[in-house]
């Protein structure tokens, strides 16, 4: 592994993106005079730009993905290996590592049994949203449809996908959006909507049932939630939750989805995130870190009581799943994450998330000490949250420039950290920090130490 720069004309590169390369989430006109951001070598925890500046990742890649850190050759040499030996062929039938990949992936999720293949967490989604409508169709003409989602989750770009999004500015001027998807509040306890009350997890889950019951049960097919909500600005769920929403789905017969695309793959300390919190899901969706972007690969995870729901007419040519992803039937993909686990596996990577996870929010909490700015510490694992405030007592948020500003002291000071970014109109104000699961105490200290002066520097500015 090493940041060396590649043999080639990185000037010429950059001259290339700049003219040709639209990049995601990124207002252009800066970069008609100045040079876009272009990444070229990673390896560990650290990355290389094509200015040669180095910088250590504290969000694994930008968007919690790179679980396992920068240039892994093993994963790279399995997914090689696999290209030449067999690399394609549709998801009609199977082939040697989604063989493989899924029944990891199975013996680490008791209580599942099925994985469909396709390539982005949004396309995971969009693939539990059809069984749930599928099966609506199939079992009582359609009408148990309708998809609850929850507000300040994210679950995906595509039209579908984004129907089901509690992020307001993320779905603004990309309307109108696929009907049958409904929302319910969030469950962020420090800004809770019901005062300072002792069974705040409790209450917020019942919101689930007030929209099941306006909605009529007979209506709804499932809740799609995030076990701990990410972009929407890292908010664990708060104590009694889980066990209230699940004594809902239960009551009401409402399929229970826990979108992991994030927190799956031992971010949180444990293989899914869902894990911590004794649920029982009927999906279970994955990307990002399940080849750590080695591969663009997702899965939809099942259990045998739905895959069979849809085995009970062989005789109706479509009474089937009849979906399908082209790329779902890359063999790199599944190469690429089985060896992704195999790593994770083999070096105790979930235990770590667990350990260093605990050590961070602990230094987290030392700098909340130090600055008034920081309202609110949260997170689980290596999956943090940091929400800034004016002022502690109104809990007023602050603007999403000062988090830019942050932001970009840090990459000044050699670090990256992530923020939430207009996603909403007032709660652009989570710095998040997720790096990649083999961190060290001393890659954590140099993160906080850079941060703690960044906010510094920009409270005083
Ligand atoms: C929780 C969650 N679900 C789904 C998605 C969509 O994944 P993708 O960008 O791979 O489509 C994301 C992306 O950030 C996410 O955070």
């Amino acid at each position: 592994m090493s940041l060396d720069t590649p043999q080639i004309d990185l000037d010429e590169v950059v001259d290339n993106d700049q003219a040709h390369v639209w990049h995601h989430l990124t207002q252009h006109k800066p970069y008609e005079t100045s040079k876009p951001p272009v990444m070229i070598s990673g390896s560990g925890m650290r990355v290389k730009n094509a200015e040669g500046k180095e910088f250590i990742d504290a969000v694994s890649g930008g968007v919690w993905t790179v679980n396992v850190g920068y240039g892994q050759e093993r994963i790279a040499n399995a997914v090689r290996d696999q290209l030449i030996q067999m690399c394609y062929f549709a998801g009609s039938a199977g082939n040697v590592p989604a063989a493989m990949c899924a029944k990891k992936l199975i013996d680490k999720m008791p209580g599942m049994s099925r994985v469909y293949y396709s390539n982005s967490g949004s396309e995971a989604n969009e693939k539990a949203y059809k069984m749930v409508r599928q099966l609506a169709a199939i079992e009582n003409n359609g009408v148990k449809h309708k998809i609850i989602y929850r507000d300040r989750d994210y679950h995906g770009t595509t039209i579908g996908a984004l129907s089901s999004c509690g992020h307001s500015q993320r779905k603004d001027q990309y309307g109108p959006f696929a009907p049958g998807f409904v929302m319910m509040p969030d469950c962020l306890e420090y800004r809770s909507a019901y005062g300072d009350i002792d069974n705040y997890g409790e209450t917020a889950a019942r919101e689930l049932e007030k929209v099941i019951l306006a909605e009529g049960p007979e209506t709804v097919g499932s809740v799609v939630l995030e076990p701990i909500t990410a972009g929407g600005g890292v908010i664990p769920p708060p104590e009694g939750y889980w066990e209230t929403i699940q004594e809902i789905c239960k009551k009401y017969n409402v399929l229970i989805h826990m979108d992991e695309v994030v927190c799956g793959l031992g971010r949180t300390g444990k293989w899914f995130g869902y894990q911590h919190y004794g649920i029982k899901p009927d999906f279970v969706t994955m990307a990002k870190g399940l080849a750590s972007g080695y591969a663009a690969i997702s899965c939809t995870v099942t259990t045998e009581e739905i895959f069979e729901r849809f085995k009970e007419d062989p005789a109706n040519p479509m009474s089937h799943f009849r979906d399908i992803s082209t790329f779902g039937g890359c063999a790199s993909g599944p190469a690429a994450a089985l060896e992704n686990i195999r790593i994770i596996e083999e070096e105790n990577l979930v235990e770590n998330a667990a350990k260093m996870g605990d050590y961070l929010i602990g230094r987290l909490h030392e700098l909340k000490d130090k600055h008034e700015i920081i309202g609110d510490v949260r997170g689980v694992g290596l999956f943090v949250g940091l929400e800034l405030v004016l002022d502690r007592k109104t809990k007023e948020p602050v603007d999403e420039s000062v988090l830019a500003a942050i932001a970009s002291d840090c990459m000044a000071h050699g670090v990256i950290i992530g923020r939430t970014n207009r996603s909403f109109e007032t709660f652009n104000n989570t710095l998040c920090l997720s790096p990649a699961l083999i961190c060290t105490q001393a890659d954590l200290d140099e993160i906080v130490d850079v941060l703690d002066a960044a906010i510094r520097r920009v409270a005083a500015a």
